[in-house]
């Protein structure tokens, strides 16, 4: 099982497949402040560069699940560039059947950013993290929320969304957190110059892809998506969705 290819050809250059530029990742590591020799699993890893460079800044040991084979070889590749492939440990698997499978000692942090998917949602996926969690242990979850409620459902699909109801507002999904038994112990948020950075990647590898693909099965469906990507991006995505990561803890 892998991810739709359309994911890797409009992100095979990102090391961060997320609206957060490396200093973004950088802070929340430091905010989090994470003990040398702390364990962390992240669902749905991606590139890895989160558990890679938080090796390499705080010493953590960490291990990455994701269902691309291609993000996580780009993953491993990374984490022996950084000098870190003894710290980090990349696997190719579904996040879910990880965690139903799972038997090993619980982890000191447990994340999942930009794919709560994997737990229906925002709080199922604490729910599903807690499960590879030690007492008094950190939920980290990557999560878009509504910066001004859409004007319209048209409003919301054209900032990639399914309807209105697919996210909450920032207030809204903070107070889901308290409701759901979990204090919010620390938060970092994109802003709109971090979504323009991880979007406008996408167009550039797009483009740079269909000039290198002329024929591909794909080619039509990425080149019309290309034709309206970045108006779609100003007129919807950047003024109406925001992103963060927040740090939870049980109460
Ligand atoms: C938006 S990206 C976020 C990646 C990474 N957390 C980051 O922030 O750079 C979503 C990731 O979820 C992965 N993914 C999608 N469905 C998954 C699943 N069921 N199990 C594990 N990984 C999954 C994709 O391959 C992709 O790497």
């Amino acid at each position: 099982m892998d991810i739709p290819e359309q994911f890797v050809i409009r992100e095979r250059d990102h090391r961060i497949h997320d609206p957060f530029g490396p200093e973004k990742l950088a802070r929340l590591g430091e905010v989090l402040g994470l003990a040398p020799g702390a364990r962390i699993i992240d669902l749905a890893s991606g590139s890895g560069e989160m558990l890679c460079t938080w090796a390499r800044d705080h010493r953590i040991q960490g291990v990455g699940v994701d269902l691309s084979s291609s993000f996580t070889d780009s993953a491993i590749a990374r984490s022996i560039e950084l000098g870190v492939s003894d710290a980090v440990s990349f696997e190719h698997g579904e996040a879910v059947a990880y965690v139903d499978t799972y038997k090993g000692e619980r982890y000191d942090v447990a994340s999942c950013l930009g794919a709560t998917w994997i737990g229906d949602g925002p709080l199922g996926t604490v729910d599903l993290l807690d499960m590879l969690l030690k007492p008094g242990g950190l939920v980290l979850v990557g999560e878009p929320f509504w910066r001004e409620t859409p004007p319209s459902e048209e409003a919301a699909r054209g900032a990639h969304a399914t309807s209105i109801d697919d996210f909450a507002t920032l207030p809204e999904l903070v107070r889901s957190f308290g409701e759901h038994g979990w204090d919010v112990v620390q938060m970092v948020l994109a802003d709109p110059d971090d979504w323009d950075h991880y979007a406008a990647a996408q167009w550039l590898s797009t483009r740079r892809w269909l000039d290198e693909n002329p024929g591909h099965e794909l080619w039509q469906e990425m080149r019309d998506e290309l034709d309206h990507a970045a108006y779609q991006h100003v007129a919807f995505t950047r003024p109406l969705l925001g992103w963060g990561v927040f740090a939870l803890m049980r109460r």
